[in-house]
């Protein structure tokens, strides 16, 4: 390679080109091929991120098989791209022509890719541009070698070692079947030089296809200088044709995303069962249990440990916080919070530093506030909770009234005791208590203590009458002897009602 090399190859690509209006007929699904999802984003998404760093000033997809999902689709992650609709699928080269009618004032170079190339990378197709450049080609297609050719196009070589032809494996003889070297489907040409040759592509093939591939035959034969280059990592160039394929993509994407991770000090305890979408941040020294999916645009700080068996979908999880055996979808963790186990964080969910969400908790638009907790048991939904608050078990914000949401606020250093309903829309002041079984119905003033509930009756001996003979009666026959007996150390129970008793980690609340 040259001295001047050019570090970027930004703008040396004029448009890129994107074929996804095949069927896709071996994923046997509804869904268009281009569309299936693996690491975060759909085939078509992965293909379209590898070439956004080129900076082509237009991007072209071909569209045709499930056209408007993907065009929808398209819209959502590439606005800035286009599609061109190709009515039939009569090829690759084809559809290629179809792109390039779409892009008449085109005169540079144009890269054409399969729209199944679901591993490709920006760093490989930078070496595709370079390696034209540096050659002076006119056409460059990528290229494998692979253990297995089976099902792809064989690059065939001359004496010298030049691309001569690209032939399908169908249309192979034994000679050119025995060639492991293959085509990747991924194609970087002059743009006046393939729409002219595309238009000389028959459909003289076992398919009656029009082959995207034959442009390189044809240009050879032209006597135009036409290259081949290898891909450095054959990963890059794998297609996906049908579900196995499909998962063994998933499981190679994800084994590249964690690896990245592991060199940059994440711990990924079981590579196996961790699946980490290509979208998410993980900074050093998080911890990743067996079990854990981290989704869309979650990002885990320094020393966080999340997991096992914890799913995590666009939420941010803050340093040191913990979050185990839990779901938690848009929610935002913050530093030192810890939640789990067996708890679900629905979106819009916010707890400040140090906040604890325990087990058996759903909250939903709810924000906490820093070393607050809402330690077992409990729904809360609509509701802003202040700081050095304790939420007791089983409470309920009952915030629907079956027709609309109502919300709830919580002051500082609150005492909600447990088997509350706090009925929305309701205020609990600074520092004050809920007695332990009330519905809240009316707002509690700062450091008062609300207590509404049924009123205890004790009738005495009712077992002893109404049970007779029972364990429980005879139970009580003996606590009543018990009692009759002289006195020992033990000081009696206090007596009255001990209405704030509230739930924490450490005590257990009345029930
Ligand atoms: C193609 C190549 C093959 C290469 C392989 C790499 C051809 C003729 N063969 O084979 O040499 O080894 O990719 O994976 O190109 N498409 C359209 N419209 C059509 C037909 C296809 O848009 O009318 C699109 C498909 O959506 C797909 C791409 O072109 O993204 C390639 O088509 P596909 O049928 O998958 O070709 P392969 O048989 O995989
Ligand atoms: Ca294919």
């Amino acid at each position: 390679m040259s001295q001047q090399q050019p570090t970027t190859t930004t703008g040396q690509v004029g448009a890129v080109v994107v074929l996804a209006a095949g069927q896709g007929t071996r994923m046997r699904s509804r869904t268009p091929k281009v569309l299936h999802r693996l690491g975060g984003r759909s085939m078509l998404g992965h293909v379209l991120a590898a070439a956004a760093p080129l900076g082509a000033a237009q991007t072209v997809v071909v569209v045709g098989s499930g056209r408007e999902a993907v065009e929808a689709h398209l819209a959502e992650v590439a606005p800035g791209a286009v599609p061109a609709l190709q009515e039939q699928q009569l090829g690759s080269g084809h559809a290629a022509a179809v792109a390039l009618d779409a892009l008449p004032e085109l005169a540079g170079a144009v890269l054409i890719v399969n729209g199944d190339a679901p591993l490709l990378r920006a760093a490989t197709l930078a070496d595709l541009v370079r390696a034209h450049a540096d050659a002076g080609n006119l056409l460059t297609v990528l290229t494998a070698r692979v253990a297995d050719p089976t099902g792809l196009g064989r690059i065939v070589r001359d004496d010298a070692g030049g691309v001569t032809a690209i032939v399908e494996e169908r249309d192979a003889d034994a000679a050119q079947r025995a060639i492991t070297e293959v085509n990747a489907g991924v194609y970087l040409g002059d743009a006046r030089a393939v729409r002219e040759a595309l238009r000389r592509v028959g459909a003289a093939n076992d398919q009656g296809e029009q082959y995207l591939t034959d442009v390189l035959g044809l240009l050879v034969a032209d006597g135009e200088r036409v290259g081949g280059h290898t891909a450095a990592d054959a990963a890059d160039t794998l297609g996906c044709n049908d579900q196995r394929e499909l998962a063994a993509r998933r499981r190679t994407l994800n084994d590249r995303v964690l690896d990245d991770l592991m060199r940059a000090g994440v711990v990924v305890v079981d590579p196996q069962t961790t699946w980490v979408d290509v979208t998410v941040e993980v900074a050093a020294e998080a911890v990743l249990h067996p079990g854990t999916q981290l989704l869309g645009t979650t990002s885990v700080g320094t020393g966080a440990e999340v997991g096992p068996d914890t799913t995590l979908v666009d939420t941010r999880v803050g340093e040191g916080a913990t979050v185990l055996r839990s779901q938690c979808q848009q929610a935002d963790v913050g530093p030192s919070a810890t939640i789990g186990p067996f708890s679900y964080l629905r979106a819009g969910t916010r707890l400040a530093r140090g906040a604890k969400v325990g087990a058996f908790v759903e909250t939903k638009n709810v924000t906490v506030g820093e070393g607050s907790k809402i330690p077992h048991l409990s729904y809360v939904g609509d509701a802003t909770i202040g700081a050095g608050s304790n939420i007791g078990a089983a409470t309920v914000f009952v915030n629907y009234d079956g027709v609309a949401k109502h919300a709830t606020t919580v002051g500082d250093h609150v005492r909600i005791g447990s088997d509350t309903m706090l009925v929305a829309p309701l205020t609990i002041g600074d520092g004050a208590y809920t007695a332990a079984g009330s519905v809240i119905t009316s707002d509690v003033p700062p450091g008062a203590m609300a207590v509404a509930r049924g009123k205890q009756r004790n009738v005495a001996g009712w077992v002893g009458r109404r049970r007779p003979g029972s364990p429980s009666a005879q139970a009580a026959a003996a606590a009543a002897g018990a009692a009759s007996a002289p006195a020992t150390d033990t000081p009696p129970e206090p007596s009255g009602p001990h209405p704030a008793r509230t739930s924490d980690d450490d005590q257990q609340g009345q029930p």
